[in-house]
């Protein structure tokens, strides 16, 4: 195992990530493209000022785990099915000059055990088939935070398996993560109310190839979910060519969205901090450009500033480039991007 070091953290793993996916490497697991998904953590978990147990429930280095107790202070226990990752775990913890419980176990088994105010799911692949043990028993108002990497399934690709893994149908095209991200938390809301609880969505994103929610479990309300169609309009039922049963409620809540961050990570979170408050899904700006008959695309900012103009809500997305979140009907959108690449 090689040494590395990540935010605060010292810590020995076997290097993973590109060219080196799960399924080829053998002993512990890191990846440091993931290391965004960390910083990200991070600088949410010091926006929420937690108090609570946290649970690192799929660890493999407990890097995650690590960074929060050495950075957030966080009080963190680690879980993991791996040998390998649990020695590893607790190399890195005594590296790290910390102190913590660490379980050979399977998380479905720990949570059932052992009562956390916050548990995170970050499983190679789909995140599915863990999701009703952690739901149904995290303490009342935890927090989860959940990953999922079958980005293909959720977004367009598989719409049958997605229906199989989630209850849901995908969509294709630029709304594709956006939609992705509102199956995922459909399918845990669904779940939730089947042990007489909702979610509260904190903050959620997609990046590189996987998508991130962070959510609090609330009492039960009722909330209904919803289809969304390839004009971005909601329906309550189901139509063709619509994507759902989906979450069509908040994804992000503005005030959680952390300020005051550097680089690409600060950029990040003013995109998300501008789209928190926008209608669910995107349009796409070359659709956009090709519908008011004009030859070159204008700059996404332009369009965004021209649709503003007009009175509407505009804003770009971190769940596609070429994507804009509007409320403006199809005739401002057209008025819109024609004045955008006049300018
Ligand atoms: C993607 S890695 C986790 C990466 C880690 N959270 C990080 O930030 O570097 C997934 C880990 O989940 C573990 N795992 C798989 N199934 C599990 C289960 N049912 N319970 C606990 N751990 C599990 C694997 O052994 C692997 O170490």
């Amino acid at each position: 195992m090689i040494e590395h070091q990540e935010g605060k953290a010292n810590f020995r793993a076997n290097l993973s990530g590109k060219d080196k996916g799960p399924g080829k490497i053998k002993g512990v697991f890191y990846n440091p493209s993931m290391k965004f998904s960390r910083d990200l953590n991070v600088e949410f978990a010091k926006k929420l000022d937690f108090g609570g147990l946290f649970l690192d429930g799929m660890a493999a280095s407990g890097i995650r785990g690590i960074r929060l107790a050495l950075e957030c202070n966080f009080n963190v226990e680690f879980c993991d099915t791996s040998k390998l990752a649990i020695d590893a775990i607790k190399d890195n913890l005594i590296l790290n000059n910390l102190k913590s419980q660490v379980f050979h176990a399977d998380v479905q088994d720990i949570v059932k055990q052992r009562k956390y105010d916050w548990i995170d799911i970050d499983p190679f692949g789909t995140p599915a088939p863990y999701l009703d043990a952690v739901i149904e028993n995290i303490k009342d108002g935890g927090i989860l935070g959940v990953a999922a990497t079958d980005t293909a399934v959720l977004c367009g690709a598989k719409p049958s398996i997605c229906f199989k893994r989630y209850g849901s149908y995908s969509m294709k095209r630029v709304a594709a993560k956006e939609v992705g991200i509102r199956i995922l938390l459909g399918r845990i809301q669904t779940l939730a109310r089947k042990h007489d609880k909702s979610i509260e969505p904190l903050l959620s994103y997609s990046e590189g190839h996987h998508l991130r929610v962070f959510l609090k479990i609330i009492e039960k309300k009722d909330i209904s979910l919803k289809w969304l169609n390839y004009e971005m309009e909601v329906l309550n039922t189901e139509s063709t060519d619509s994507a759902g049963p989906l979450w069509m409620e908040k994804i992000i809540q503005l005030n959680l969205v952390p300020e005051n961050c550097d680089g690409r990570l600060g950029k990040f979170f003013d995109i998300l901090r501008k789209e928190a408050d926008g209608p669910p899904g995107l349009f796409d700006i070359n659709d956009m450009a090709r519908d008011a008959e004009i030859g070159q695309t204008p700059k996404k900012l332009k369009i965004i500033e021209c649709i503003m103009n007009e009175g509407f809500f505009a804003s770009g997305s971190v769940f596609s480039p070429l994507g804009i979140k509007t409320n403006a009907p199809h005739d401002v959108r057209i008025k819109a991007t024609k004045f955008a690449q006049s300018l």
